[in-house]
Formats: C-alpha cells, structure tokens, sequence
C-alpha cells in the first residue's frame, strides 16, 4: 500500500477502505510515514470530507493505537461527559461530583488548554499537590474509592491522536466533523466507559458556529459512539459569552466549589451542568426522568455529599482539600485591578474568545503548548449580558501578576452595547441521541 495513493484518492474525493486508514494511522503513529504526507491527507479530508463508513474506521484505527482502559472493576455503569470546549467551562469541576456522589462512577480523561480555551487539567491543577495525571491504577483507585476521577490522558490513550492532532494544529485542520470526531471518539472508546454525555458548543468562540454544524457534528459522534455499542447523547449548547463568571484556573475552581455549595444556582454555568449531570444520572440508571435526575442533582447539593466527593477525590490524590473550604490555600494574584464601565446602557454581547484570549495573555492559557502558567492569574467577569449598566459599574476584576500592565481599555472592547435590555437565548439550542 502506498500513502501516495490514498492521499490522491481523497483529493479526488472518493472514500478510503478502513485498511487504508489503518495503514494510515499506524504509519502516521509510529512515524514510519512522513508528517507531510499525512498532513496532505489531513488537508484532503478536511475539504472532501468522510462518510459514516470511514469515520467509523478511523475512529476505531485511532483507538486501537494505544490501550483500552478496563474498568470492569468498578460496579455499576461508567458516565462519562465531553465538552467540545468553550472559554469559562468548568462543569466537569461541578458535574464529576455531582454525578459520583449520586451513585454513578464518573471516569474522567481531560485536556490541558491551549490557545482562548482553557483546560479541565489546569483547572485541578490550581488545586495545591493535587496530581492531575493519574497511572491506570490511581485512576481506577480513584474510582474505585469515590467514584470519580480525573487526569489527563496517559500516553497510552490513542497515541495516534495525540500525533495527528499536534499535525492539525499547524496545518489548519482542526475543524473538521471527521477529524474532530475520530479524535474525541477515540479517546471516549479507549478510556472505557459504558455512556458519554457530549456537550457540543455552538456560536462565535466555539468550533461550530451554525446550529447545522453543530447538530451535523453531535449526530457524528452519536453514530459512532452508538455503532460501539455506547449510551451516547448529545446536548448542542450555545457559545458566545464565557460561562459563569470566571476565567482562569484558581479562579474557576472557586466558582465551581461555590456552585457545589448551592451558590449561583440559577446561573446558567449551574443550569447547564445541573442538566449534564442530570442526564448522565439518567445513563447510569440511578433515575428514569429528567425531573427525578434534577432531584437527584439538586440534594447532593443540599446534603453537602456532592461538595464532600470533591474533597474526598481531592485528598486522595495528593491535593489539598483545605484549599476547597478556604480559597487563600489557592494560588493568588500578584496585582488586581478594576476596569469599571465608561458608559450607560445595557450589554448586548460579551465577547467570550476575547476575553479568553486576553485572559491567556494574563498567563492563565498557553498561546504555545510549552507555556508555563500562572494558575492565579483571571478574569472576574462582573458584566452580563441583558444588565442595566450606569457609567463606573465594575464590569472586571483584572488578577494579575505583580507588575503586569493592564490596559482597561482592551476589556471594555469585548462588549456590545444597546439602548435596550437584550434577552440571553435559551442556552440549550438543542438535543440529540438516546
Ligand atoms: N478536542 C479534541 O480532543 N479533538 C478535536 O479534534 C477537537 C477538540
């Protein structure tokens, strides 16, 4: 088999066996096929697409490079969630405990972030001596005792992505349904669990911009998560302003932490991952309705034992579960400063990939994969959306490093203004699967 000819194939637009596509990945994996042969076929799937045939098979390509985790150990069905990734989301900080502390084992692979988005990884990782990359036996110790757990992927979970999704980044081919299926439905197949819950982002800061897309993207991994014999469904949620009201990583496990101990509970960051959790309650069969689920996820709230899981998960791990009940044990901020409105009126938008990507420049993201971050550094987002606002509101609170220039007006100019309130759309655009 040549690599020349499967590329030649794609360019004309016609389908690959799945043999050419393990060819492929194996040869791609253990680089005995050059980057630039495979970044020619990756640019060719990109414009000519794959069909259900052919994404299921390099799904199942990807996965088989690497191991596949067993959990049969853990009783009870496995729920997991997957995020397409949006600037403030930290509902697996809030879901994971939720879900565990009512009675389904909630195993967890995260990402570490890279450009506006942040990472689930980070996140724990502002938690002081919490390890956030688990061996296989911590992780399932981990489940094992308190039924969650959360690292980020060992190097053995479909190492095939981890080679072609660094190809992607610097050859403009992340955004794909294809690619970007195979990638996260391999890694979901080889962690192990019996359910997944996709929450698929929608709007301007996320991959999908339209409802097609974003629908088109969820039914391709339901489709493929569902031939693999999983519980697969989908909730499209849009994506514009960040969620909740921090970004950064000590900052967005304290709003997370508060959301456990029942504050901002009407706050969409809570809706959602109330609705989320909800959902995997229902997979893992401890509740038939949305409406028994919800009360499920509502008295782990109340009793404190969702809270009391994090600290539990946290503990064990190495992590120092103090800094959960008092947020000084957290990493601090050098410097913090107010950027205050200069005008009257109602917002109308909030600009979520603005500010994430300024709170990247803070050192709370890495615009390069080998940044070192600064896990204290955010944004305290005061604004929102539909708000009236009088001229010297506080709409930021700028954590900073000692020293660093913050220049307001680069913060003002993530909102759009009107004469009159603006109503949010429904954040759930809409459903797919079982
Ligand atoms: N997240 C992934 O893991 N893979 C993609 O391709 C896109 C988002």
């Amino acid at each position: 088999m040549r690599m020349y000819d499967l590329i030649y194939t794609k360019k004309l637009g016609a389908a690959l066996s799945p043999e050419q596509i393990a060819f492929w990945v194996k040869g791609a994996a253990d680089g005995s096929l050059p980057d630039e042969q495979s970044a020619a076929l990756l640019m060719a799937i990109c414009w000519r697409g794959m069909d259900t045939e052919e994404t299921l098979a390099l799904t199942l390509a990807m996965r088989d490079s690497g191991q596949r985790l067993d959990l049969s150990s853990v009783p009870g069905l496995k729920v997991d969630k997957h995020s397409t990734g949006g600037v403030g989301d930290k509902t697996t900080l809030i879901l994971g405990p939720i879900v565990a502390a009512c009675g389904v084992p909630c195993p967890m692979f995260s990402g570490r972030g890279l450009g506006h988005t942040g990472g689930t990884v980070d996140k724990f990782a502002a938690i002081p001596g919490l390890k956030v990359e688990l061996t296989d036996a911590e992780f399932l110790h981990s489940l094992q005792a308190t039924r969650f757990a959360n690292s980020a992927p060992t190097g053995n979970i479909a190492p095939a992505d981890k080679k072609l999704y660094a190809l992607r980044d610097v050859t403009a081919t992340v955004e794909s349904i294809p690619l970007i299926t195979a990638s996260i439905m391999s890694k979901k197949l080889a962690g192990g669990a019996d359910a997944l819950v996709l929450d698929v982002k929608c709007g301007p800061t996320a991959f999908m911009k339209t409802l097609d897309d974003a629908r088109t993207l969820a039914q391709s991994m339901v489709d493929v998560g569902s031939a693999h014999g999983m519980q697969i469904r989908a909730l499209i949620t849009r994506m514009d302003a960040p969620l909740g009201w921090a970004i950064g990583n000590a900052l967005e496990v304290m709003e997370s932490v508060e959301i456990l101990r029942g504050e901002h509970g009407a706050s969409e960051l809570a809706q959602m991952s109330f609705r989320l959790a909800a959902e995997m309650l229902i997979m893992g069969g401890v509740a038939t309705t949305l409406e028994a689920a919800q009360a499920k996820v509502q008295a782990s709230l109340q009793d404190g034992s969702a809270l009391e899981t994090l600290r539990r998960f946290v503990a064990l791990n190495g992590g120092d579960a103090k800094a959960l009940d008092d947020f000084s044990h957290l990493p601090q901020p050098g410097q913090v400063v107010d950027v205050r409105a200069d005008r009257d009126g109602f917002i109308a938008a909030i600009d979520g990939r603005a500010l994430g990507i300024l709170a990247m420049d803070l050192g709370a993201g890495r615009r390069d994969r080998n940044d070192v971050l600064d896990l204290g550094v955010g944004i305290h987002v005061l604004a929102g959306v539909g708000r009236p606002v009088v001229q010297g509101d506080l709409l930021f609170r700028i954590h900073a490093k000692a020293g660093q220039t913050i220049q307001p007006d680069f913060y003002l100019a993530t909102l759009e203004w009107a004469k009159v309130s603006q109503p949010m759309t429904p954040w759930l655009m809409a459903s797919i699967g079982c």
